[in-house]
């Protein structure tokens, strides 16, 4: 069958080394897995406690397309918490993770062709969504003395109808301040295109709290999601904030295009936000790996890197190391067992030059990991060193 024009998105080349990675393993092979973007841990005890209680409770149906009324309530309260916001629940989307609130929000901000700008590097589904829905992904390549975050001379007259950012972002863990994030919406507003956070990675930071996109204004929307920080990848429940006259217009398209998210999800989502002591546990294992990565690599020989501010990555510049970061990832998978993730994915121009280790495992993996790369790096530097 003929398929639309609109459906030739690109693979995402991570899924590859996971599959390479898995098949390693199947070989009888022991694989340290740097690639995965998401936490090694499970949803929290109590997430899964509440869970069994209500599946004792009753038929866990349809909710509303907006999401349980008392968790959309939590939300409002978690603003109050990390950001000292006073936010109307009303304005909480419930969504089938931040992936269900990008096609909400492409969908209800975004008309066919329209051009929406996405930092380069980025996550790599904010282009394949747009191209998807038929809308125009326009890069905008940023630089490392911007810690590789956009700045409103990057997209000035581009005629952008969007504009996204992401902090901390994939796959740099770099964050933007409340003065670079104020500088962005203003631009972006000043060209009339609309301003979309994506705030996955809140929670997961190490020197300073990050920046919510409504500290600055009201006039934008939030993605957010239980993946990261609340450690529910698999459960695909998230959720977006929009502007009280943008509720009716996300709600009538969430209706139609999953109902709802999945029920089981929210309930136990609704608990996950109150295991703030196993949260903070992880949280305390993130930034002993990160601790561990930036003592590490540099050692191994990665020494171009970007300290993040939040996440759990580390993207390294290789460009002395290599000229085609696939090849290099594959080396490193067959001869250090590490699995790690060529920067393509993120950045298609300029990704043969990076490779993403992500370090949202066991410190015990990560030390190992390490010490592999390490060895491997040293190997490597001799074969090519004459003698
Ligand atoms: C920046 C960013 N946004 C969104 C997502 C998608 O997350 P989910 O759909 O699980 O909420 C990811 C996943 O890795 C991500 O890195």
């Amino acid at each position: 069958m003929k398929n639309s024009t609109r459906s030739g998105v690109d693979p995402f080349i991570v899924m590859d080394v996971m599959e390479a990675a898995r098949r390693a393993e199947e070989a009888g092979r022991h694989i340290i897995h740097m690639e995965v973007g998401q936490p090694g841990t499970g949803a929290p005890t109590g997430a899964t406690k509440a869970l069994s209680q209500a599946m004792e409770q009753g038929p866990l149906g349809y909710t509303v397309a907006l999401g349980l009324p008392a968790l959309r309530q939590r939300i409002a309260r978690l603003y109050g918490e990390w950001y000292n916001l006073d936010l109307n629940p009303d304005r909480v989307v419930i969504t089938p993770g931040s992936s269900g609130g990008f096609l909400l929000a492409f969908t209800a901000l975004f008309d066919s062709g329209d051009r929406v700008g996405i930092g380069a590097p980025g996550y790599p589904s904010y282009r394949q969504i747009l191209k998807a829905l038929g809308l125009v992904p326009v890069d905008l390549p940023t630089a490392p003395e911007n810690r590789l975050q956009p700045v409103p001379a990057d997209f000035a007259g581009l005629d952008l109808q969007g504009l996204m950012v992401a902090s901390p972002a994939n796959p740099t863990g770099t964050m933007l301040d409340h003065t670079a994030m104020s500088a962005l919406i203003e631009a972006a507003h000043g060209q009339g295109a609309s301003f979309i956070s994506d705030e996955i990675y809140h929670g997961l930071e190490y020197e300073a709290k990050a920046v919510t996109a409504l500290e600055v204004t009201d006039e934008c929307y939030v993605i957010n999601s239980f993946s990261k920080y609340f450690s529910m990848t698999g459960w695909r429940v998230g959720w977006l904030v929009v502007p009280e006259d943008q509720v009716r217009v996300i709600e009538r398209i969430a209706q139609n295009m999953f109902i709802c998210a999945p029920h089981a999800s929210q309930v136990a989502a609704l608990a996950a936000m109150d295991c703030e002591d196993e949260l903070q546990a992880n949280l305390d294992v993130n930034r002993r790996n990160r601790a561990l990565m930036l003592d590490g690599l540099p050692k191994a020989g990665f020494t171009n890197i970007a300290p993040p501010d939040g996440a759990f990555y580390v993207y390294a510049d290789v460009s002395d190391l290599t000229d085609d970061s696939r090849a290099f990832a594959a080396e490193i998978l067959e001869k250090a067992g590490v699995a790690v993730t060529p920067g393509l994915d993120f950045d298609p121009v300029r990704g043969h030059h990076t490779l993403r280790f992500s370090y949202a495992r066991a410190s015990e993996d990560i030390e190992e990991g390490l010490l592999r790369l390490q060895r491997f790096m040293a190997q490597r530097a001799a074969r090519t060193t004459p003698a």
